[in-house]
């Protein structure tokens, strides 16, 4: 089969406005090799493909993992990334969940910065409700046919420019809940971020496609009991004054939920991550999906196909009070307009 190379779109032919959240071919990324102990220097490549070994672990055994962040850029015209120190950490702890080579703090922020700075033209400009996606990406790129840790890692941040993940953009999705397929399993990576779980929730997604819905609803996988997550996106619900969110073994910790966690607390909500019974899907007042590339995504429907219900919020059609306020103060925060009281972003120095 022939690859296909993608163009670079010229500049003028990107409408930032209609942007999907899908991979837009940009100038630079750049990589690093794990040898012998130790990473080489961040070198930078034009190109969109690598060579690798036919029989590295990452491809055989999904020996990987990844991340995924945002630049934002302000009205300021300042460029915005948000907690990526979280992300190096979840980053370091998917590599100890899988025997890899770990990224070290000061490398991975080396090459998430310098990954937007050489992508500069590519970020998405204010007020278009579009940003730069960064990927960083690791992977056992050393030759093993047993199943063992590789001797090589290679570890690559490339960026795209993203629109928003849900088509709906800050308005109500419907999704469904999807019992015959789960993501992971609650002593297994679930709380890793590792590619694995993503072919595993491929079907889940289908079939939620199937239901006319936007995204799976994944319950626990051993009792089918409580609330795990909404596809790539973290759940939480809003009922008397509280943010709820779900405490489980197999959900992806996410960092968009840990700073609405904070956010919550701020404007006087209590919270409390517990187990959340399916049950109590009717008595919530609000619910909604959180992540890097879902932001705050409100859900107007829940679809329970197995027991013909479903469950309605934002009987207005439009998102609940307390997940707008939550909403605007995250983006206000990650795009310069609210105080960054937590230090949570980092402006990028643009020589
Ligand atoms: C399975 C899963 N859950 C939740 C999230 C949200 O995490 P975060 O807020 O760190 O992007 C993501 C996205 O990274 C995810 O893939």
């Amino acid at each position: 089969m022939l690859l296909k190379t993608i163009e670079i779109e010229p500049m003028e032919n990107i409408n930032w406005g209609t942007l999907p959240f899908g991979y837009l071919k940009t100038d630079f990324n750049v990589r690093t090799v794990y040898k012998n102990g130790q990473w080489s220097k961040l070198e930078v490549s034009d190109s969109e493909f690598m060579p690798v070994h036919i029989s590295a672990t990452g491809l055989h055994y999904g020996q990987e993992a990844f991340e995924g962040m945002k630049a934002y850029m302000g009205k300021d015209g300042k460029v915005r990334i948000f907690r990526w120190i979280e992300n190096a950490k979840r980053m370091q702890r998917s590599a100890k969940g899988t025997f890899m080579a770990e990224v070290p703090d000061e490398l991975f922020h080396e090459a998430v910065v310098k990954a937007v700075k050489l992508n500069k033209r590519f970020i998405p400009p204010y007020g278009t409700g579009a940003a730069l996606y960064i990927r960083p990406l690791l992977f056992g790129s050393g030759g093993e046919i047993g199943v063992k840790p590789s001797s090589e890692y290679t570890f690559i941040v490339f960026v795209s420019p993203v629109g928003p993940y849900f088509k709906e953009g800050f308005n109500p999705v419907k999704i469904a809940i999807v019992r015959d397929s789960d993501r992971a399993a609650p002593q297994g990576t679930g709380t890793l971020k590792v590619g694995g779980n993503y072919a595993a929730s491929l079907r889940g997604i289908a079939k939620a496609h199937d239901l006319g819905c936007s995204s799976p609803l994944y319950l626990d996988s051993k009792e089918k009991k409580y609330i795990d997550e909404i596809g790539a996106a973290n759940f939480f619900a809003i009922k008397d004054n509280t943010y709820i969110t779900s405490k489980s073994e197999s959900i992806l910790p996410s960092i968009t939920n840990m700073s609405l966690i904070d956010l919550a607390n701020d404007i006087g909500l209590k919270t409390i991550r517990r187990p959340i019974d399916i049950n109590e899907l009717e008595t919530f007042e609000e619910v909604g999906a959180c992540g890097t590339a879902a932001i705050i995504t409100p859900i107007g429907e829940i679809k329970d196909p197995d027991n013909n219900k479903s469950y309605n919020y934002c009987k207005n059609g439009k998102p609940g009070p307390v997940s707008l306020k939550l909403y605007e103060t995250l983006v206000g925060i990650q795009y310069g307009e609210v105080a960054d009281k937590y230090n949570w972003t980092e402006v990028i120095e643009f020589e």
